[in-house]
């Protein structure tokens, strides 16, 4: 990659489509490094911020990665952390490598500051000593580390999503985190609880519907158009709206049958761990005879159906429990709306929520102005799937573009 100017230079890992590194090059950065091993993402990032190595971090040795950055970004996908039932077993999970990654990169490209992204869930994943963890392995690199949990729709983005950055810099300065600069509602209530004092100075929170109501009657479409003198991209989307799905026809009650299939296990000789081996799950039998909490479940039809030939159990429960049906489901039960007067919902990686209008799902192009991508901003991908993914997985660029302010003005 060759230098364009003197800005503050960017190493990023695990770029995507580069939510992140758009914010810190609106601020002033520039990019000198990217990688992703997503194809679509990085064709989507070389269409619209620049050069980008596609390919597994793990394979990229630090020698081809260029020395001495300003700064590294990079939010590291937490698998290896997923599975944290053992805080032990997650902690020391091979698929850790990613976050291992980051922390190589930091080592021997020593940046002055670094920025990592990630979900909330990460901050209780093993009772918080993953995050522990995390902390102290940045922090033996010899930085100073913070973290924040942001909430972006308190930065004026069109969406509430919770999002945890840590800021680590060796230069001996406490990390800049960006002020909120909106408040809003928090299930109905107002939320003043950032705003200890006179909350007039801020902004309200920005709804979805001032952010793509404008949208909502303009029929999606393949190819870019001109509409009221701004050329639209990506309004494209998804009109797998369906309102039914198979049900069971018969209430039943979940811990009555959880008792029931307690109480006929325990007069076989199968154990819980023979059972799993036999139906060739891992740990689904043990939710089976569960009763004393919520997360016990009712076997599916052909599990019954296989439990009953191993338990040989009565027929009290054979109907109501296999019985199936099409049901309607009502549309404001089964399909989250947009919060319409409200920032939106978070963007996930997934299939998106319906439009209000009820004919489709969000297009692509409504949920990359949620995640504030400029209007200019082109996606690629040949599926919505690959698009929503890219959208879904990043940084607001708004958010983005906030923290990096405040770390500009320090470098
Ligand atoms: C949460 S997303 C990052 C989004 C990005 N920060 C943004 O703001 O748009 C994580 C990215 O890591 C990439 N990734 C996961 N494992 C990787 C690996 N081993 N090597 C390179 N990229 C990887 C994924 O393809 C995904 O795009």
């Amino acid at each position: 990659m060759t230098r364009k100017s003197k800005k503050p230079t960017i190493i990023s890992l695990f770029s995507g489509a580069g939510g992140m590194d758009l914010g810190f090059e609106q601020a002033g950065f520039e990019t000198i490094w990217a990688n992703d091993f997503d194809e679509d993402s990085t064709r989507t990032y070389k269409r619209n911020i620049g050069d980008i190595v596609l390919g597994d971090i793990g394979a990229i040795q630090s020698k081809d990665i260029p020395d001495k950055p300003d700064i590294v970004l990079g939010g590291f996908p937490c698998q290896g952390f997923s599975i944290a039932n053992s805080i032990r077993r997650s902690v020391d999970d091979s698929r850790n490598k990613l976050y291992k990654q980051m922390i190589r990169v930091i080592r021997d490209k020593k940046p002055k500051y670094f920025v990592a992204e990630n979900v909330q869930g990460i901050l209780s994943l093993g009772k918080g000593i993953v995050m522990q963890k995390i902390l102290h392995d940045f922090s033996k690199l010899g930085y100073q580390i913070d973290w924040k949990l942001l909430n972006a729709a308190d930065y004026g983005v069109p969406q509430s999503r919770k999002r945890v950055f840590i800021i680590g810099n060796r230069l001996g300065k406490k990390n800049p985190f960006p002020s909120p600069s909106h408040f809003g509602y928090v299930n109905g209530t107002k939320d003043l609880s950032l705003f200890e004092e006179d909350y007039s100075k801020y902004e309200r929170h920005v709804s979805t519907e001032q952010a793509i109501s404008f949208l909502s009657k303009v029929r999606t479409r393949d190819k870019s158009f001109l509409h009221k003198n701004q050329w639209i991209h990506n309004h494209v989307a998804d009109t797998n709206v369906k309102d039914e799905f198979w049900g069971r026809k018969y209430d039943v009650n979940q811990h009555d049958v959880c008792d029931y299939l307690k109480h006929w296990r325990s007069k076989s000789d199968w154990s819980v761990k023979r059972i799993d081996e036999y139906f060739g799950y891992a740990h689904t039998a043990g939710h089976w005879f569960r009763k004393d909490n919520n997360s016990g479940s009712i076997p599916n039809p052909d599990d019954w159906w296989g439990l009953k030939k191993l338990l040989k159990f009565d027929s009290k429960y054979d109907k109501k429990v296999t019985t199936f049906v099409k049901k309607k489901i009502s549309f404001e039960q089964s399909l989250r709306i947009s919060n319409w007067d409200k920032p939106s919902d978070t963007i996930t990686a997934t299939s998106p929520e319906i439009h209000p209008n009820g004919t489709r799902r969000l297009s692509v192009r409504e949920c990359a102005i949620l995640q504030s991508f400029p209007m200019n901003f082109i996606f690629e991908g040949s599926t919505f799937r690959s698009m929503h993914k890219q959208i879904g997985n990043a940084v607001p660029v708004d958010l983005a573009y906030k923290i990096a302010k405040g770390i500009k003005k320090l470098i």
